[in-house]
């Protein structure tokens, strides 16, 4: 279903690097934006073979590509062959976006901006928050800086191997300060009393992926019964409503469901390379249209 007659001499290219990158849901949405906003861009999937990256990289750029985003298994990987890092990136020590430097790729990281922007979307104001978030993984790592970037005071993480929690809290502490920074035995992450004292309970584990309806949710919100309703995100975005958000829904509790990290790493990523607003709508659209197919 491609629209050749959108191409032309001055076409310009962005893409995604990845291997496998046939799954993504990158394509469908940057194409749609470009398309709502009537810009002569297109974005293809390019999937690199991992012993060939460097080169990849290099023939991307020479070839005047506009811009790229990076996915599994390369975003650490794609570091050793940049030629910049912004400050989110270099802390978080994962790349999902390239933009065109002097003579190389400029790498930057829009996977927990894109979920802070999710949330500020969502009415949710970080800055003084209490914050508890499930995992200590690529994708936590990401959400994790970018909560305290967006200035969340009081972050504590809960994870099933406590040691990977441990490694994460350590690496934090070397930019927040301790004081901020907290961590909880995942047995106890649906102690009641624990949970009434957040803002914002997160999953940033690939618990729940893939779950069936009735599945248990990755923390037990019933005895939340309080006044304090915090906020329940999840990255995860298949299903759609996974065990956790329709656990939260039951309770009462506001909902911020995966697909919109997704988006907004997405629409980061697209206004970084245009210089033009997003068409969030179109995009969000077309990705659910991908998602329910
Ligand atoms: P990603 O890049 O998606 O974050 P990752 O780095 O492999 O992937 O991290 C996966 C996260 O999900 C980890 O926090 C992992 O917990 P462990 O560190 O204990 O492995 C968590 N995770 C995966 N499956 C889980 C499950 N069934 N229950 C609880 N946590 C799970």
């Amino acid at each position: 279903m491609g629209d050749l007659m959108f191409i032309s001499g001055r076409t310009r290219v962005a893409g995604i690097i990845g291997h496998p990158v046939a799954h993504s849901l990158s394509p469908t949405m940057h194409n749609a934006g470009f398309r709502a906003a009537n810009l002569d861009w297109v974005y293809v999937p390019f999937p690199v073979e991992p012993d060939y990256l460097g080169q990849a990289l290099s023939g991307l750029f020479h070839a005047g590509v506009a811009g790229l985003n990076v996915t599994v298994p390369f975003k650490v990987a794609v570091i050793e062959h940049l030629e910049g890092l912004t400050t989110e990136a270099m802390r978080i020590g994962a790349v999902n976006l390239l933009t065109r430097g002097r003579s190389g790729w400029i790498g930057d990281n829009t996977d927990g901006r894109g979920f802070v922007q999710a949330l500020q979307e969502a009415g949710f104001v970080p800055e003084g928050k209490s914050v508890l978030l499930l995992g200590a993984g690529g994708a936590a790592r990401a959400v994790a800086h970018s909560l305290l970037l967006a200035g969340v005071t009081e972050l504590t993480i809960a994870n099933r191997t406590p040691e990977r929690a441990e490694n994460l809290l350590g690496e934090l502490a070397e930019y927040y300060e301790e004081g901020m920074l907290d961590r909880v035995d995942w047995a106890a992450r649906s102690n009641p009393a624990l949970l009434e004292g957040f803002d914002l309970i997160v999953n940033a584990t690939s618990e729940g992926m893939g779950a069936a309806h009735g599945q248990a949710s990755v923390v037990d919100l019933a005895g939340l019964a309080g006044e304090n309703k915090p906020l329940v995100a999840d990255i995860v975005y298949v299903p759609l409503e996974t065990p956790l958000i329709q656990m939260a829904k039951r309770q009462g509790l506001p909902t911020l469901t995966g697909e919109k990290m997704l988006l907004y790493q997405g629409v980061i990523s697209w206004e970084t390379w245009t210089g033009r607003p997003a068409p969030v709508v179109e995009m969000l659209n077309a990705m659910l249209t991908a998602l329910r197919a």
